[in-house]
């Protein structure tokens, strides 16, 4: 079956500007850009008569999916006190099942925001795979590994033998953080990853006092850390928030296997700080965008991440010059596929995967967009509530408000339950 999205704006690769034309889909992947094409008797024809855009799909690079049923635990309380008190004692009674209706309502949600992709830290990651399965989203899953317990390296290997036929997952491996596992564990689980030719995915240098932690336990600054860990030498290190790294160490993170996913919305919720993104983008860091788990956001809404990372920064550096739409759109979507660990996805463009987000431009507020201004539009006007079709590997998961998973209200009812035994 083909699809041809006709008469339409479409985000060129360089994240620039706007071409307009039609985008033809043969199968997973797009197969022609251009003026006119012909059709078949197998091609199911959208005319969009110019008030669509055609962006590449969203990517979430970093997020907990299954905390939606931990949504609004804990309000305003520190990080550690937040994790120790309120989320990790409430995450001790989440079931297998849980753990797949909290993903599923979490897809739900971001499938109509555009969101084709994720990568996901959280525990019976193969119930999270399973729902990003029937819902046809791309993922990076890792299992988040606390402390120096054997039997988890064990487990991270399973989960990559269950799912390395998938070809919409991908598995990395999880150690939480460098306050919860020691630089040993990180040692091995690195080394499995490097033999296994697979990403890692940590948070890094969330909160202020972990560089002291880091100083008073190793006797390192974050970099160090880094270095001597092996995360440094793994394929793909995917580290969350790095918002405490200095300016002076940021040319190692500067290398092509290190992604740093930033989270505007958490680090300012949980009182996190601001990460350095200007400085980041000018040392050429590999930069994605995340959300976080829905209990330090409270949102799913790559979006707001865009938008957010655009403006912040600007204010924040007195700099209404730096974090430029096209750099944010670029992080949101082929930066953020990167991170995930696939290739040829996150850009309209010939041969590659179609992964694309469908953006109604009939709205009061895109009068006056033109090629030449989508991008800027999109970053700084737009937002979800835009967003018509959500495309991945060249199935439509989510169009004009019906989802290609067969019962989303049965996700909501069972979500519901889980929520309201885990609070009990
Ligand atoms: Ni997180």
């Amino acid at each position: 079956m083909k699809c041809l999205l006709k008469n339409v704006y479409y985000v060129d690769g360089f994240m620039d500007e706007a071409g307009k034309g039609d985008i033809l889909i043969d199968g997973d992947s797009i197969s022609e850009i251009g003026d006119h094409i012909g059709t078949s008797e197998d091609t199911d024809v959208i005319d969009c008569n110019f008030n669509k855009a055609i962006i590449p799909g969203l990517v979430n690079a970093h997020t907990h999916a299954a905390m939606t049923l931990l949504r609004g635990l804990g309000e305003e309380k520190p990080l550690k006190e937040w994790l120790e008190e309120r989320i990790w004692p409430v995450e001790a009674k989440l079931t297998p099942q849980d753990i797949y209706w909290g993903t599923a309502l979490a897809l739900m949600e971001m499938a109509s925001m555009g969101v084709t992709g994720f990568a996901d830290m959280y525990f019976e990651m193969e119930e999270v795979g399973e729902a990003a399965l029937k819902f046809g989203v791309r993922c990076a899953l890792s299992k988040g590994i606390i402390g120096t317990k054997e039997s988890d390296i064990e487990k991270a290997l399973r989960l990559f033998e269950y799912f390395k036929d998938q070809k919409l997952v991908n598995v990395q491996v999880g150690p939480h953080a460098p306050y919860t596992v020691p630089i040993d564990m990180y040692k091995k689980l690195c080394h499995m990853a490097k033999e296994k030719n697979i990403g890692v995915h940590t948070h890094f240098m969330e909160a202020a006092w972990e560089r002291d932690y880091l100083k008073e336990k190793y006797d390192m600054v974050p970099v160090e850390f880094l270095e001597n860990s092996g995360l440094l030498s793994v394929p793909l290190a995917l580290l969350a928030h790095c918002v405490w790294i200095e300016k002076d160490e940021m040319e190692k993170v500067a290398v092509p296997s290190v992604k740093v996913a930033h989270n505007p919305s958490s680090n300012l919720k949980l009182g996190s700080g601001i990460a350095p993104l200007k400085d980041y983008l000018k040392k050429g860091v590999s930069v994605c965008l995340g959300t976080d788990g829905a209990a330090s956001n409270n949102r799913l809404d790559v979006w707001e991440e865009m938008r957010l990372a655009a403006l912040l920064h600007k204010g924040n550096e007195l700099d209404p010059t730096c974090c430029k739409s096209k750099e944010v759109l670029k992080m949101a979507t082929f930066n953020g596929a990167r991170a995930l660990g696939f290739d040829k996805v996150g850009r309209i463009q010939k041969s590659w995967k179609a992964d694309l987000v469908v953006v109604d431009l009939d709205k009061p507020h895109y009068v006056g967009v033109e090629p030449s201004n989508l991008v800027q539009y999109l970053v700084y006007a737009g937002s979800s509530s835009d967003v018509v079709g959500t495309m991945v590997n060249g199935r439509w998961i989510y169009y004009y408000g019906s989802y290609s998973y067969k019962d989303v209200e049965e996700i909501k009812r069972e979500a519901k339950k889980s929520r309201e035994r885990i609070c009990s």
